[in-house]
């Protein structure tokens, strides 16, 4: 639909009569495009993280095609392109090394390019974090479509979730009760359908995290992969962007301070993923708002736990949408949220909710029966953590949450891998278990390492959780009492890197303490005598990344990412 009321971007390419404008329409009509798709209609950019090696967006094809049907319905014209995709169960050393480098190439395909808005198309962990980094930097009327979690899994007669069951699994199998063909049989069961993973990790986290932000239509985070209501959404999507850009309603105008906090508290009652935090962290960085680690337990430690799945419970995402989806949790927690953060669809959070229904009682709790009183992620500080540390409470066990141990130290994860399993190990259930070299530097990239298994001794013994503390992150699937994102991290001489074997580490998460009983003096000795590592390489994206990734309490992006440059590209091409 031609005449627009303000002018698109896309206008500069396609609406002019000059040279650039004849290159512009000319080699697009290699596609076949017809003369009237250049009429000054909007031009929708969908933004693909489809890829073979991220299985978890293996359909994104078909759910671009169901984009193009919407918007061409609402009168745009579509284009689809593909950005860099993070495979999280594929790609070493780990998917978070690459998230800023996709936003950055999210970030310039858009802005290069003749878009007015964009449709971001995205699943697995780090596509949703990495596309909405970009988009935020280039700030055009943007809805986001994720991909869905997959169908439950399914093993000897009973639910099995992505993640979750394969860590207990592989502990089942290194103590000796879980045979090498039932690995092999429940390895079948669990991702037998299109889909991210279907426990609330970090891509469940994230569907829900972009639904809580706005930036998705309502109902979007919980409906499986497989079910043609995931591409009746995507369909939808495709007729709202058209609009959004009509309206001018940038991503800038959804994403608030109030949209922010309105995700902190749903990551509690949902019982999401740690991840959430260095993530969002990043996304306001690159809005402008600002957000500190402590908001996170200001707003969030206190809230309810809510819903009823893995890691933290016992359902799976699949339930989850029969039990009516996020928006009975945004219900439910009424005006703990601001209730008028607008959304994609233009109507705020508390109108799109108001009329949610909840399905039975047992996946989705009340705020007057909640599953926890208070779920939400803890915040700690004290020396061993100067600028903070988390934990994931509603997946830690709850006699471990003040616990004092005599730390039992491995210098990277080369050392705890030799080690962790040796018969000579001086370890029992009391001692801390500290992994150094695993945060943004050190990994580098903060790989997913913070979970490490227990010593297979104390397995074998029926230990089934330890206090466990490290630089580094862990899955969203994942739980135990885990101290996670340690900053600064041992890599740069935080003093993480300090702790020697057999000192005395105290974690009091009610207090929000987490102490090394050493005293400082014996602390700025070793201080003095410590050597950081040699850079494991002089040269490419890895030396970029370290030289430029920011510490976890501020969302590990890029140094010179934060903020958004806008979407004004003042020279022409040719
Ligand atoms: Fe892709 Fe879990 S591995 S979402």
């Amino acid at each position: 639909m031609p005449n627009e009321k303000h002018k698109l971007r896309s206008a500069d390419w396609f609406g002019r009569t000059d040279k650039s404008g004849f290159i512009h329409r000319s080699w697009m009509k290699i596609e076949g495009v017809p003369d009237h798709e250049f009429d000054g209609r909007p031009v929708i950019g969908i933004c693909n993280t489809w890829s073979e090696l991220t299985p978890c967006n293996s359909h994104f094809r078909e759910l671009a095609d169901m984009v193009k049907h919407g918007v061409y319905e609402a009168g745009g014209f579509p284009l689809e392109f593909p950005v860099t995709s993070l495979g999280e169960p594929m790609m070493r050393p780990t998917t978070m090394l690459f998230r800023n480098l996709a936003s950055m190439d999210v970030e310039e395909t858009i802005r290069a390019n003749p878009l007015d808005g964009v449709v971001l198309l995205a699943g697995c962990d780090k596509t949703t974090p990495s596309t909405v980094m970009g988009a935020i930097s280039v700030d055009l009327p943007t809805i986001v479509v994720s991909g869905g979690p997959m169908l439950n899994g399914k093993f000897q007669g009973r639910d099995i979730g992505s993640g979750t069951d394969v860590w207990r699994f592989s502990e089942d199998r290194r103590a000796g009760r879980m045979s090498c063909e039932d690995f092999s049989l429940a390895e079948a069961g669990m991702s037998r359908s299109h889909g991210h993973c279907m426990t609330m990790g970090t891509a469940s986290t994230m569907a829900c995290m972009v639904e809580a932000l706005g930036l998705t239509l309502p109902g979007g985070a919980a409906i499986p992969a497989a079910d043609a209501r995931r591409r009746n959404l995507a369909h939808l999507a495709g007729n709202r962007i058209v609009d959004m850009v009509r309206e001018d309603l940038r991503i800038s105008q959804i994403l608030t301070r109030e949209a922010f906090e309105n995700s902190i508290v749903v990551n509690a009652a949902i019982g999401g993923s740690t991840n959430l935090l260095i993530h969002l962290l990043a996304l306001a960085g690159r809005a402008g708002v600002p957000l500190e680690l402590d908001d996170f337990d200001r707003l969030g430690s206190h809230q309810p736990l809510l819903l009823n799945l893995m890691p933290s419970g016992k359902y799976l995402m699949e339930d989850f949408y029969y039990a009516g989806g996020l928006p009975v949790i945004l219900r439910e927690l009424g005006d703990r949220l601001h209730e008028n953060a607008i959304t994609v669809n233009g109507r705020s959070i508390g109108e799109n909710s108001a009329t949610a229904v909840r399905y039975g009682d047992d996946v989705i709790a009340t705020m007057e029966k909640p599953l926890q009183e208070e779920a939400g992620i803890a915040v700690l500080r004290g020396n061993l953590c100067e600028d903070g540390a988390l934990i994931k409470p509603s997946a830690a066990t709850p006699e471990l949450m003040q616990h004092r141990g005599k730390a039992v130290v491995f210098e990277d994860i080369e050392d705890y891998n030799a080690r962790i399993d040796d018969p000579n190990l001086e370890v029992d259930e009391s001692s801390v278990l500290v992994l150094k070299q695993v945060g943004p530097k050190g990994y580098p990239g903060m790989a997913e390492v913070g979970n490490m298994g227990l010593p297979a001794k104390l397995l074998e013994k029926g230990v089934e959780d330890m206090v466990r503390i490290s630089d580094g992150r862990m899955s969203g699937t994942a739980f135990g009492t885990v101290v996670l994102h340690v900053s600064p991290e041992s890599a740069i001489g935080g003093n993480l890197a300090l702790v020697q074997e057999g000192d005395e580490i105290e974690l009091d998460v009610k207090g929000r303490t987490l102490s090394l009983d050493v005293s400082e003096e014996e602390l700025s000795r070793r201080r003095a005598a410590w050597q950081p590592e040699p850079s494991p390489t002089d040269r490419g994206y890895v030396r970029l990344y370290i030289e430029h990734v920011q510490q976890a309490h501020l969302g590990a992006d890029f140094d010179f990412l934060v903020g958004k440059s806008g979407s004004v590209v003042t020279r022409d091409a040719h």
